[in-house]
């Protein structure tokens, strides 16, 4: 860039809202305690767990990111058509910003971006690189934890769209992405849209490899959850003492994911001692899936229309395009 160039560099707003420090120690020492032993996901993804997950979106394995990226160029322009002119995009988790790109580019005259996401270090340097490559664009980034009361930038002559890609309501059990989708809608307001992506059941000979690759990458990354607990909390998990395992349940419609104990051993965390037996496993992470029309009947019930879903022709994953009702 020349320096007048960069003297005209307009800068991505952020706001900070300080997301309240979430304890770690005590959330891993709770998980240990219950008699079905569980480790909270949200914790998964510091610095090394966000870029193993880097890694598992380019797995072969791992369909997900590269079909929705898939559907999304495929159908830009009709849903830049749906959404309209002047909207202000809300991107809720962005990460690196890749998928909104596609947006972006098919939009006609986009007002603002609003990129929010829980971790502000990524979050600026994002906001910052589509507000350079976009300059006409608003951008204004807010480092918040998606559950936490704020309001969103006042918008502009189009519509607010939510733009949540990648399967990540997947995360929340049925009834915890009710509430979450009920509490964006009235964040969002009457008539906005929601663009969601939602991975689709399918069989445990696809769904399983997918979160247990062949080149342990997935495993690296629910391991690192004992690896982050070992570096921060002084515990001193034994790494290859569990073996990550993932399942698909078809009946509850979930892959679910566990590190299991492959001896009778114990763990120190902090003040704590918890035993494990041979086979026991600790509870790392869900990745529910919906059918077409069991997602729509869950948004449906927190509070959205469905107007329209656009899927892969190998029928892997959707994106649904909602309103919130009036
Ligand atoms: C980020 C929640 C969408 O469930 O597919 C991928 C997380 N975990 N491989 C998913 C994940 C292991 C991912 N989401």
């Amino acid at each position: 860039m020349d320096p007048a160039a960069r003297h005209r560099r307009r800068r991505a707003i952020l706001h900070d809202l300080e997301p309240g420090a979430d304890d770690f120690l005590t959330a891993v020492t709770e998980g240990l305690s219950r008699a079905e032993k569980a480790l909270p996901h949200r914790f998964l993804y510091d610095a090394r767990g966000s870029a193993l997950f880097d890694r598992i979106t380019r797995l072969t394995e791992y369909y997900p990111t590269r079909t929705e990226i898939g559907i999304l160029r495929e159908q830009a322009g009709e849903i830049a058509e749906r959404l309209g002119p002047h909207v202000q995009l809300v991107e809720l988790g962005s990460g690196s910003s890749v998928k909104v790109r596609i947006l972006l580019d098919a939009l006609d005259q986009p007002h603002a971006y609003v990129p929010v996401d829980i971790s502000r270090e990524h979050l600026a340097g994002a906001a910052q690189a589509i507000q350079d490559d976009y300059p006409e664009l608003q951008v204004e980034a807010i480092a918040a934890d998606f559950a936490q009361p704020f309001e969103l930038p006042a918008r502009g002559a189009g519509r607010r769209v939510a733009f949540y890609p990648g399967s990540s309501v997947g995360n929340f059990p049925p009834a915890e992405a009710e509430a979450f989708l009920r509490l964006w809608a009235k964040r969002l307001g009457p008539r906005a849209l929601m663009l969601i992506g939602v991975d689709l059941p399918k069989g445990a000979e696809v769904l399983e490899p997918a979160y247990d690759d062949a080149q342990g990458v997935t495993a690296a990354f629910s391991l690192n959850l004992l690896a982050r607990a070992n570096r921060e909390l002084g515990a001193d998990f034994d790494l290859a003492a569990f073996r990550h395992e993932a399942r698909w349940i078809e009946a509850e419609g979930r892959v679910a994911i566990h590190l299991r104990s492959l001896a009778d051993q114990a763990v120190t965390v902090g003040r704590n001692r918890f035993a494990l037996r041979e086979g026991e496993r600790i509870h790392v992470e869900d990745s529910w899936k919906y059918g077409l029309e069991d997602f729509r009947r869950l948004a449906s019930a927190a509070g959205y229309r469905s107007l329209d879903v656009w899927t892969d022709a190998g029928g892997l994953f959707s994106v649904h395009l909602l309103e919130v009702d009036a």
